[in-house]
């Protein structure tokens, strides 16, 4: 993670003048500084945050938010969310009640994305929150993320710095993959510790409802707010929650049991069934923290010939366990298009 690295397209065109597609840099003060520069005048910028790495532009700037879309091949209906340091930043945006509130001091900064009524005087590019009334924020708690936002001084819209439907970035160099040069600059805080995105909660209306399970766990949210409805499956209120995401290139197999010929396995727990032509290890002691940070990264690592496909054994139903499972069955599910 030290200084700059230029990474370069066309590795078999050895010798030739090769264009560079995306800047690396280590997340220094000074790269700090460059970056909400950049964010101020209208570029993109990848930055970690705990649960992914985000593709950041200014929110209020209509044609940086226009840019994040394309960069991406995201439709336009899908909003984006807008970070913020913290709830006094949030406040500006949204309307918030005491029990968004109450939520936002013992979830913020951290891994939770609240859906609230949009300020009129918001002052947000109509493009980031797809023309609802509503709008999506978070207060992410990684220090790389904070010190962005809070040096670039505006709301920054940073959905996954992946293409629209792919696995998102745990790391600086899944983002130069993913996205090469439609990103202008590229912060490297090393790998993201949480590993899966923000929970999505709805707040918008009467009853709270968990848009999409992440980082803060169903039962966290229970707790504070009693029972949590979930939104009906044929009209998703998140677009985000469109069936085939996260999808990786090759097959992807749950609750397996028994290899088939030339797959390899996600394991999970102590004991794997034999016959996997690899094995990588989501948790070998069975932690669902330790499988969410790994499973992006080792779907990305398996996704490659000559492997047919990817099994993945059952992971428990709970905690974490909920958005791992989401997470893994979007991405077997049938592809669109
Ligand atoms: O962890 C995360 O949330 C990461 C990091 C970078 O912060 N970001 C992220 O953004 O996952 P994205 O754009 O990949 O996912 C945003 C989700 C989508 O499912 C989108 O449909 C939903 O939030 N969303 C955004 N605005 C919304 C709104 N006004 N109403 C309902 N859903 C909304
Ligand atoms: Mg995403």
């Amino acid at each position: 993670m030290s200084g700059q690295r230029n990474l370069r397209r066309g590795c078999g065109n050895r010798g030739a003048a090769v264009p560079v597609v995306a800047l690396i840099s280590a997340a220094t003060p000074r790269e700090i500084t460059s970056a909400a520069a950049l964010l101020r005048a209208g570029r993109l910028v990848a930055f970690p945050t705990e649960t992914v790495y985000g593709l950041g532009g200014d929110a209020t700037n209509d044609r940086a938010v226009a840019e994040i879309f394309a960069a991406k091949g995201r439709p336009r209906f899908n909003p984006l969310i807008v970070h913020v340091p913290g709830l006094a930043e949030a406040e500006a945006l949204a309307v918030l009640d005491e029990r968004a509130r109450e939520v936002a001091a013992r979830f913020w900064p951290g891994p939770l994305t609240l859906v609230l009524r949009r300020r009129n005087d918001c002052g947000l590019s109509l493009l980031a929150c797809a023309g609802l009334d509503t709008v999506a924020v978070r207060a992410p708690a990684h220090a790389v993320a904070q010190a962005v936002l809070r040096a670039a001084g505006r709301p920054i819209a940073a959905p996954s710095a992946n293409r629209s439907g792919r696995v998102s970035p745990t790391e600086a160099a899944h983002v130069a993959e993913e996205l090469g040069d439609r990103v202008t600059l590229i912060l490297d805080g090393g790998r993201t510790p949480v590993g899966l995105e923000s929970t999505v909660l709805d707040l918008s209306g009467e009853a709270a409802a968990l848009l999409r399970p992440g980082g803060v766990t169903l039962e966290q949210l229970t707790e504070l707010l009693g029972p949590i409805a979930k939104p009906a499956a044929a009209r998703p209120k998140s677009p985000g929650m469109l069936a085939s995401h996260y999808a990786p290139s090759l097959p992807l197999r749950l609750d397996a049991a028994a290899a088939y010929p030339g797959e390899a396995l996600l394991a999970f727990g102590p004991l794997a069934p034999p016959g996997f032509a690899e094995v990588l290890w989501l948790s070998r002691s069975g932690d669902l923290a330790e499988a969410a940070a790994n499973l992006f990264a080792m779907l990305r690592r398996l996704d490659r010939p000559p492997l047919t496909g990817i099994a993945v054994m059952p992971i428990p139903e709970h905690g974490l366990g909920r958005a791992i499972n989401d997470r893994l069955r979007r991405a077997a599910a049938p592809r669109q298009g």
